[in-house]
C-alpha cells in the first residue's frame, strides 16, 4: 500500500533541487536560496534569480553529520571541534575545497564555505536531498534576496523578492520567522598557518564565542589576501528607502532642526508638496507624546533594547519601514559594544549604501 498518500513538501523540494530546480528554505538565520551545489547549471540559476556577481561564491549548506571530506579537504583540527561546538547553527566554515566539488560554487575560489543550519525544516531537506544523493548532497545557498538587498526571515519576503518567478521555478518552503535574523558568522579557516583564524563576516556566534573553543581570537577584519565576501561590501544589506545612521542626540538634535533638514543630509531636496516623512527607530521605548502618530513629519518607531532581539527583528523592520511610504529612515546607531558588534556591521553597510 502506498503510504504517502499526503502531500510532502520536503520530498518534493527535494526531487525540485535533484532535478537542477531552485528551492527557497527557511534557515534560523535567514531563509536561503537553494540549488544542488554540484550542478553547476542549478548554481548558475541562482545568480541569475539574484542578479548577483558570478565571482562570489556561495555557502554550501549541509545534513546534520555530513561527511565534511566529500566538500573540502585538509580539514583542520579547529574546524571539527568548532562543528563539535556549534553545528547545527548560524557558523560557516570556509575551508579548502575538495578537488572534485565544482569550482562554480565557490566563484572561481579554491576555498569552499559549509554550514550546517538548525533549523528543522532546513535539516529535513538537506537530509532528504542528501538521501536522494547517495549520503553526498550539499545545497549552495545565499540569502533568497535581490543582490545587496535585505535579507529574507519569512516566507513572504522571499516571495515579495522573486515575485518575477512562478511557482514552477521557485518552490518556496514555509518555516516562519527566522529566530536569529542576521545571516551566519562567516570564518576563514582556509590559511591557519599563515594567518589563523579570521572572521570574515560577525554573527550571532561571536569572536569571543569562537575564542572559547579555538583558544585564540580570530581576526576581526579581511585583509587584502581574504577570499571575497559579498557580506563584507561596504554597501549592503540596504533597504529601498535611503537611511540614515545616528546618535540618539544627533536625531534628537536632526527633529529640533526639522524634516528639511534630514533630507538634505541625506542629499534629497524637499518636494513642492512639502509632504516629506521621515521614519526614526530608536532602540528602548519612545515617549508615549512620540509613538506611532506622526509629528511634523516624524514618525517615531522602537526597537528591542535586548541586541539578540534587535538582530531577529532588524530586516522585518526594515522591510516595514520600506513599506511605509517614508522619504528617509533614520535610525539609531546602536552602542559600540561587542554584543552590538553584528547589527552594527549590517546597519553600516545598509547606510553605506546611500552615502557618497
Ligand atoms: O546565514 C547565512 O549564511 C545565510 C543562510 C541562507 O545560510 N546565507 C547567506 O548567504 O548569508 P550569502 O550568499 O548571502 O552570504 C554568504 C557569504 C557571501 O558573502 C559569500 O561571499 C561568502 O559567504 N562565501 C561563501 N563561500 C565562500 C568562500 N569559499 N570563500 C569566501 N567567502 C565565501
Ligand atoms: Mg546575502
Amino acid at each position: 500500500m502506498n503510504t504517502r498518500t499526503t502531500y510532502d513538501p520536503i520530498h518534493q523540494a527535494a526531487q525540485q533541487l535533484l532535478a537542477g530546480r531552485l528551492v527557497a528554505f527557511p534557515t534560523e538565520t535567514v531563509y536561503g536560496l537553494g540549488a544542488d551545489a554540484e550542478n553547476p547549471e542549478a548554481v548558475a540559476r541562482i545568480y541569475t534569480a539574484k542578479g548577483r556577481p558570478s565571482n562570489h561564491p556561495v555557502i554550501v549548506h549541509v545534513a546534520p553529520g555530513a561527511d565534511l571530506s566529500y566538500w573540502a579537504k585538509n580539514i583542520p583540527d579547529e574546524a571539527h571541534a568548532l562543528i563539535r561546538a556549534f553545528w547545527p547553527g548560524p557558523l560557516t566554515l570556509i575551508l579548502e575545497r575538495a578537488d572534485h566539488i565544482p569550482a562554480q560554487v565557490s566563484g572561481g575560489q579554491t576555498t569552499i564555505g559549509l554550514r550546517c543550519p538548525a533549523h528543522p525544516v532546513a535539516r529535513q531537506l538537506l537530509a532528504a536531498f542528501s538521501a536522494l544523493k547517495n549520503g553526498n548532497g550539499g545545497v549552495a545557498a545565499p540569502s533568497a534576496n535581490k543582490f545587496g538587498q535585505v535579507s529574507p526571515t519569512q516566507a513572504s519576503h522571499v516571495r515579495e523578492e522573486f515575485a518575477d518567478l512562478g511557482e514552477a521555478d521557485l518552490l518556496v518552503l514555509e518555516g516562519g520567522s527566522s529566530e536569529v535574523g542576521i545571516e551566519s558568522t562567516i570564518l576563514d579557516l582556509s590559511r591557519l598557518e599563515s594567518v589563523g583564524p579570521v572572521l570574515l563576516r560577525p554573527g550571532h556566534i561571536s569572536a569571543t564565542d569562537i575564542a572559547g573553543v579555538l583558544g585564540v581570537m580570530p581576526r576581526e577584519h579581511a585583509d587584502a589576501a581574504a577570499p571575497k565576501v559579498s557580506g563584507s561590501l561596504k554597501a549592503h544589506y540596504a533597504p529601498h528607502t535611503p537611511l540614515l545612521l545616528r546618535s540618539r542626540a544627533d536625531i534628537d538634535r536632526l527633529v529640533g532642526l526639522g524634516v528639511d533638514a534630514v533630507l538634505s543630509l541625506a542629499g534629497l531636496g524637499s518636494t513642492p508638496s512639502g509632504n516629506q516623512h521621515v521614519a526614526i527607530l530608536v532602540i528602548g521605548p519612545v515617549a508615549s507624546d512620540l509613538t506611532g502618530k506622526s509629528n511634523a513629519g516624524f514618525t517615531w518607531m522602537s526597537a528591542a533594547e535586548d541586541p539578540v532581539v534587535y538582530a531577529r527583528d532588524l530586516y522585518a523592520n526594515l522591510r516595514r519601514l520600506d513599506l511605509g511610504g517614508f522619504d528617509c529612515l533614520l535610525v539609531q546607531a546602536p552602542p559600540e559594544e561587542a554584543a552590538w558588534h553584528a547589527v552594527q556591521d549590517r546597519l553600516k553597510r545598509a547606510a553605506a549604501a546611500f552615502s557618497s
